[in-house]
């Protein structure tokens, strides 16, 4: 790793900023004045151009700080709806108790509006949030230089045009840099600073400081497409949306994917509807053009519904439909949406039978995806009598045996018995099968302690929880769910064992994050009555689980499994045999992202991780996050990507087999990308 990538040469802390950069202590007022001691106490008087979606937030946050603000916009027309913007979302926060009547009418005093540019003149600093087009920036820049005294510095909050470009084109290009504010700017707590090769570095710290004087975290970026959170964010975005065009899942299911796999706030197709798919679009097209990479490319969807228009929540259409235009409200992603109007929607457009199709999204009581798995199989409605016992209709599953005693195995066991089903758990060795059980019991006791189960609800767990050593007692079972090793040859030659011992018309299901589930179909003489049923860990805790149907999966067995998960108080989505499913296919090149964008020390570690967490509402960065899944198990999941896709850009971090190489594995190891104390 770069030493230049962990020094951490940057701000990213609010507490931080000052020490890190040169200012001391830029701390707003408890009457709300932005007063420092330091660099950002030369901001008085600040102008912001464009008081559109972003500038209006902008222009509110800095005049809530204490900041004399003149917001210029083209027209008499666009200030009336730059007013109204501002009233709404003043309002807003009246009603949330987060604005009292005083500090409304102190703000607004600070706010002055027109239409003639010349009032920015003797700001101390502009911040340009026009359209995103080079032709109008650039003009606009040529013009502000002209108005503004020459000690005025000029931000832009362009979001993927060239930074240096715009300074080059003015007679200050030291005093123009990037400042990348997120949406909606009063409620997001991250801005980008962008700096040139040729920035002033007092003007940098200054303008850090003021980040952090009106409540908001700083990173500082150079100047490349898409920044940090963008860079990142944006190949995430545009790979969600390949999986709905490839009708790999519906949409309600990667969104639910993502907000139950990983904690993310919003899905990516419900995020790409409130960013805007126009703006996405050109975001996209825009790194596309600097990094030739293919993942960049916008996806032929999102072209075809900015053509149609269908731009998102500002249309009130776009991968979802909407109240209305500018609604607030974020689409129902569960049972009950039936939307059949959205372009793209997997299912929408006649073509019975594709392989690898997900089906249709609003079906009778579905939405939630693989709630409607019976009437789906990935291979086509199925011929009557093909699938035989595990053909038609979800079978009630009463008992499941487990193969396995990790982890996982554990984990469902507990999850299973605790939902009222018959758990029968098989371990190879005796002792191995007394340890699955007293380590589930010692789980349940600690539900118990922590006041989340009572002692009946326990004891009636336990009392449906068997372990044995012998494979044959499960031939009675439902449902045979298997958790063992991530070793193909192991799980398959088990495949052939299940097939023996069960009873005709039970499931076959594998819990793989990885490996294709039709190989264990195809160790077994039933693979229709095989499925995948991925389980996140820790399994008493996640929601989400993924529910895989192979070409060979009969329609009875995908529905079983999906009933099952959902019996269990989990959260079923589905999607086609393909390497990563839904979840693992969008999360882990993101992470190879970052270490990519670290290798490349464009970034440091603690930047990206804080960019991510404060400015896409992430539970953890992309370190911390790798740390935690071990960055043996990144790097062999990123593998595993590369080999089936064969995306270039899938290839694994050189960075990344570098610190596996050195057992830099994560917090397993004490030390990943972070150090961590030892446990
Ligand atoms: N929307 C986002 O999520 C987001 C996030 C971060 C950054 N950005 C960037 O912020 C900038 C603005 O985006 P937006 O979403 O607010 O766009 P927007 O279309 O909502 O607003 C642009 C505003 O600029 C005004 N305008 C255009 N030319 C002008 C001129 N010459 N003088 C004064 N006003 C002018 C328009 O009337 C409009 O009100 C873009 O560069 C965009 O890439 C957007």
């Amino acid at each position: 790793m770069g030493e230049e990538a962990r020094r951490g040469t940057h701000a990213h802390g609010r507490s931080e900023n000052a020490s890190r950069t040169g200012g001391e202590g830029a701390t707003v007022s408890p009457g709300g004045r932005a007063a420092a001691g330091d660099g950002s106490a030369r901001w008085r008087r600040v102008g912001v151009v464009g008081l559109g979606t972003m500038g209006a937030g902008i222009a509110e946050v800095l005049a809530g700080s204490g900041l004399d603000v003149v917001g210029v916009e083209r027209d008499t027309d666009a200030l009336r709806r730059a007013r109204g913007r501002i009233e709404h979302s003043l309002d807003r926060a009246a009603r949330h108790g987060r604005l009292a009547d005083a500090a409304r009418g102190e703000l607004l005093g600070r706010l002055s509006l027109g239409t003639e540019l010349a009032a920015v003149s003797d700001c101390d600093l502009v911040i340009e949030a026009i359209d995103e087009r080079l032709d109008a920036k650039t003009a606009l820049f040529a013009r502000l230089d002209e108005v503004c005294l020459p000690a005025t510095v000029l931000a832009t909050n362009t979001s993927s045009l060239s930074v240096t470009e715009l300074a080059a084109g003015t007679g200050r290009s030291a005093r123009v840099l990037g400042m990348h504010w997120f949406n909606p700017a009063p409620v997001m707590g991250l801005v980008e600073v962008v700096r040139t090769v040729v920035t002033d570095a007092d003007a940098l710290a200054a303008v850090v400081s003021l980040v952090g004087a009106v409540g908001k975290t700083a990173v500082v970026a150079a100047d490349r497409a898409g920044f940090i959170v963008n860079a990142l964010l944006f190949g995430y975005l545009n790979n969600a949306v390949r999986m709905v065009e490839a009708r790999f899942a519906t949409r309600e299911d990667v969104d639910a994917a993502m907000r139950l796999g990983c904690g993310h706030p919003m899905g990516p197709l419900a995020l790409l509807d409130l960013i805007g798919l126009d703006a996405a679009h050109a975001i996209l097209a825009s790194m596309y053009d600097q990094t030739r990479d293919h993942l960049h490319a916008p996806a032929p969807l999102l072209g075809q519904l900015v053509a149609a228009g269908l731009l998102g929540r500002k249309t009130g259409r776009g991968f979802y439909t909407y109240p209305a235009t500018d609604a607030p409200d974020v689409p129902p992603e569960g049972p009950g949406r039936k939307d059949p109007g959205a372009v793209g929607e997997p299912g929408a457009v006649g073509e019975p039978g594709a392989v690898g199709e997900s089906g249709a999204v609003g079906e009778p009581g579905g939405g939630g995806g693989a709630g409607t798995a019976a009437a789906r199989t990935p291979g086509g409605p199925a011929t009557p009598g093909e699938a035989g016992a595990v053909g038609g209709a979800a079978v009630r599953v009463r008992s499941v045996g487990i193969v396995g005693s990790g982890t996982m195995a554990r984990g469902i066991a507990e999850v299973l018995a605790r939902s009222g089903h018959d758990v029968i758990l098989r371990a190879r060795r005796p002792d191995a099968a007394d340890a699955a059980h007293d380590r589930v019991a010692a789980s349940l006791a600690a539900a118990v302690a922590k006041g989340r189960l009572s002692d009946d609800d326990r004891d009636a767990a336990l009392g449906r929880l068997r372990v044995t050593t012998d494979l044959g007692e499960l031939g009675g079972c439902d449902v045979l769910l298997e958790a063992v090793v991530e070793d193909l040859a192991v799980k398959r030659e088990l495949f052939t064992d299940l097939d023996k011992v069960a009873r005709p018309g039970a499931v076959l299901a594998t819990t793989t994050s990885c490996l294709p589930v039709v190989e264990c179909a195809t160790a077994t003489r039933r693979p229709e009555a095989v499925v995948g049923m991925h389980w996140f860990n820790p399994a008493q805790v996640m929601r989400l689980v993924e529910v895989v149907p192979t070409v060979l999966t009969g329609a009875g067995a995908t529905a079983t499994v999906t009933a099952l998960a959902r019996a269990a108080g989990r959260h079923p989505v589905q999607c086609a045999d393909r390497a990563g499913f839904i979840v693992n296919a969008l999360l882990f090149p993101y992470l190879n992202d970052a270490v990519k964008m670290l290798q490349a020390n464009y970034a440091t570690i603690e930047d990206i991780d804080t960019a991510m967490t404060v400015g896409c509402g992430h539970p953890m960065g992309p370190f911390a996050l790798a740390d935690v899944v071990g960055l043996d198990v990144t790097l062999a999941i990123t593998r595993s990507l590369y080999e089936q896709f064969r995306e270039p850009g899938y290839a694994p971090a050189p960075l990344l087999e570098h610190l596996v190489r050195a057992r830099f594995l994560g917090r397993k190891t004490g030390r990943g990308f972070h150090a961590h104390a030892p446990r």
